[in-house]
């Protein structure tokens, strides 16, 4: 007797056009479902594809329950893969050549209506997805992020695993040693009015893994900060954690360049030529107007203080004499087709970045026009023309003020301007290294010194002395890897002499008392024969909406939190019972408060 032909469990993204006559099972959710010419159409879903389904009334059991299915439902369903009639196959689907001829039909749960289309990657109010997230993370464009995601962190293990690297876990419940951001707690119920902190990242701890002579380590690390949330950022995220000991900053870059190579080619096929440009802070900021630039377009900020130099203007004659002023112009193209109010808009916007007002020049064909038209002359505005290269048809926006500032909101106008003309595609990737920070940035509220890094990183070889007389003019061995105008990723060469990091600490204000406490447990440690070291950390899910195509880190984390730190599938945070307070001996004080 010939033996049946045996039943093979395949998956919704894998018949072909050879698996014709085999007897397969497959399992998955109804993602469509048309009735057509007396047949039943399905198409079933899992995460490796769709397949067409076919029920015949012939098969009347199978048909009975095929009858029932609703979008959403989990069947188990066994048939005939045979090609699709000529003339209806599918071009874009990996099965399209075939369909499945069912014979059996199990149904393995029902599906409520989902409150929005799974089937589909329409737009969708994003709290009903946050709500409902295991909806949402059947659609395509999760499955998809999901995929790139993994992928990515996979490719990370192996370049860092094929170099040595350890990759080795640090404990989330550490102590409160807050690194910038506020810190999330966790009381101890053993150890009563004492607390845990959740760690911003493992820095102090992989700085501890260099005393402790591992040498070459690595964690995909989990990081909690309690501050504002924003696109880019969430309460909770991953970081690619990385230190070395005995290297020095071109080490570091070196390696860290080699591994986002590494990891675009194998996650996406992608090539990024290298070198990857560098930039110092100085030029970043004169250049771009911006420590992470997009170097996805040029529009390059360009001086203009000279063309001002004899002008009427005060303000203008003063910031082109002023030594810690900028006059800087952003070039439109074809800027000179915009109207009056659109000028009036863009203003809006200047203003909305922090100028007291804009100053443009445009240059239509016939001549030029500008808001301050009466009070400049051809001369200077040939001048400024011949400065920054505009064309006829460009428009040029125009800020004065302190060097910071005008570079700060000339910046934000830059990528305004890329944005308006379709400059930045999500499709591009366009890295850079920014380098040579100032060590210490200045509490504009105290004039305190505060780190522009974290405590850790060490100024450039030599400038130790500086610390007493001049801290402010220390340049710090920080750099941070950019990409479209994100910063990645930052990272530094580390303070590795205890006394130094002790005087760095007493720099900011701590007491001698403050800084025992709080990071006591550290300067001990560096006491006792510390490496030279230093490393890097990239935030994983930055670098995975970049790579998506996204602009929020929202698409690439499976449950991530709301814009108000919220998690709107679980309903967290949200009120305990009273017996778990008391058995922290916590007391709540005042009224609740939703923000
Ligand atoms: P830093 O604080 O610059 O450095 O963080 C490194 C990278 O982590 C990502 N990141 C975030 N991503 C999402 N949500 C957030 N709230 C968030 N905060 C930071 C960014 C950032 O560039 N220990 C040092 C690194 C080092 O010196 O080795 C550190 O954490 O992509």
């Amino acid at each position: 007797m010939p033996s049946l032909p045996a039943v093979v469990k395949r998956s919704c993204g894998a018949l072909r056009a050879a698996d014709v006559g085999a007897e397969v099972e497959l399992n998955g959710w109804i993602h469509r479902r048309r009735d057509h010419g007396g047949l039943i159409f399905l198409d079933l879903r899992d995460r490796d594809g769709l397949t067409q389904l076919v029920v015949d009334p012939a098969e009347a059991g199978a048909f009975a329950q095929a009858e029932a299915l609703r979008n959403e439902y989990v069947v188990r369903v066994t048939g005939t893969v045979r090609h699709r009639p000529a003339g209806t196959e599918n071009a874009k689907l990996a099965t399209g050549e075939v369909e499945v001829a069912v014979s059996g039909v199990v149904l393995l749960a029902r599906a409520e209506v989902p409150p929005f289309p799974v089937n589909s990657d329409e737009d969708v109010d994003e709290s009903l997805r946050l709500e409902y997230r295991y909806l949402d993370l059947r659609r395509a464009k999760m499955q998809r992020n999901l995929t790139i995601r993994h992928k990515i962190v996979k490719a990370m293990r192996d370049f860092f695993d094929e170099r040595d690297f350890l990759e080795i876990e640090t404990p989330c419940l550490i102590k409160s040693t807050p690194e910038g951001a506020r810190d999330y707690l966790v009381p101890s119920r053993v150890h009563r009015h004492e607390f845990y902190a959740l760690p911003q990242s493992p820095q102090i701890l992989k700085q501890i893994l260099m005393i402790g002579g591992i040498g070459r380590y690595m964690q995909i690390a989990r990081c909690f900060r309690d501050e504002d949330s924003r696109a880019d950022r969430q309460p909770e995220f991953t970081q690619l954690d990385v230190e070395m000991s005995f290297v020095d900053q071109d080490d570091v870059t070196s390696i860290m360049e080699e591994c986002i190579a590494y990891v675009w080619q194998r996650a996406l096929g992608h090539e990024i030529p290298r070198p990857i440009p560098r930039f110092t802070y100085a030029e970043a900021q004169k250049r771009f107007g911006s420590d992470k630039p997009d170097l996805r377009f040029d529009l390059e900020l360009r001086d203009v203080a000279g063309a001002f130099l004899g002008t009427p203007i005060k303000f203008l004659q003063e910031h082109s004499t002023s030594e810690g002023s900028r006059i800087v112009a952003v070039r439109y193209p074809g800027g000179a087709s915009l109207s009056r109010r659109d000028f009036d808009a863009l203003t809006e916007t200047a203003k909305s970045f922090g100028a007291g007002g804009l100053i443009w020049l445009s240059f239509p064909a016939d001549g030029w026009k500008s808001s301050i038209q009466k009070l400049l002359d051809d001369a200077t505005v040939a001048t400024i023309q011949e400065m920054t290269g505009a064309d006829e048809g460009d428009a040029l926006l125009l800020v004065a003020g302190s060097a910071l500032e005008a570079s700060d909101i000339a910046g934000k106008l830059r990528l305004h301007v890329g944005e308006r003309l379709g400059l930045r595609d999500p499709a591009a990737y366009a890295f850079c290294w920014v380098l040579g920070f100032p060590l210490f940035e200045r509490d504009p509220e105290t004039g305190g010194v505060f780190p522009t890094h974290h405590p850790f990183t060490s100024p450039a070889p030599g400038q130790e002395g500086l610390l007493e007389s001049d801290p402010f003019a220390m340049i710090a061995q920080h750099y941070d890897l950019v990409l479209n105008g994100f910063e990645l990723g930052s990272g530094s060469i580390r303070i590795h002499d205890a006394d130094f990091q002790q005087k760095i600490f007493e720099v900011f204000g701590l007491s001698a008392e403050e800084i025992e406490n709080r990071f006591g447990f550290f300067t001990k440690a560096l006491r006792y024969g510390a490496p030279p070291h230093g490393g890097m950390a990239w935030g994983i899910d930055r670098l995975a909406m970049l790579a998506c195509g996204e602009t929020s880190i929202r698409e690439v984390i499976a449950f991530p939190k709301n814009q108000v730190a919220r998690d709107l599938m679980m309903d967290a945070p949200s009120p305990v019972a009273p017996a778990q307070l008391n058995e922290l001996a916590i007391a709540l004080k005042g009224e609740a408060k939703k923000p």
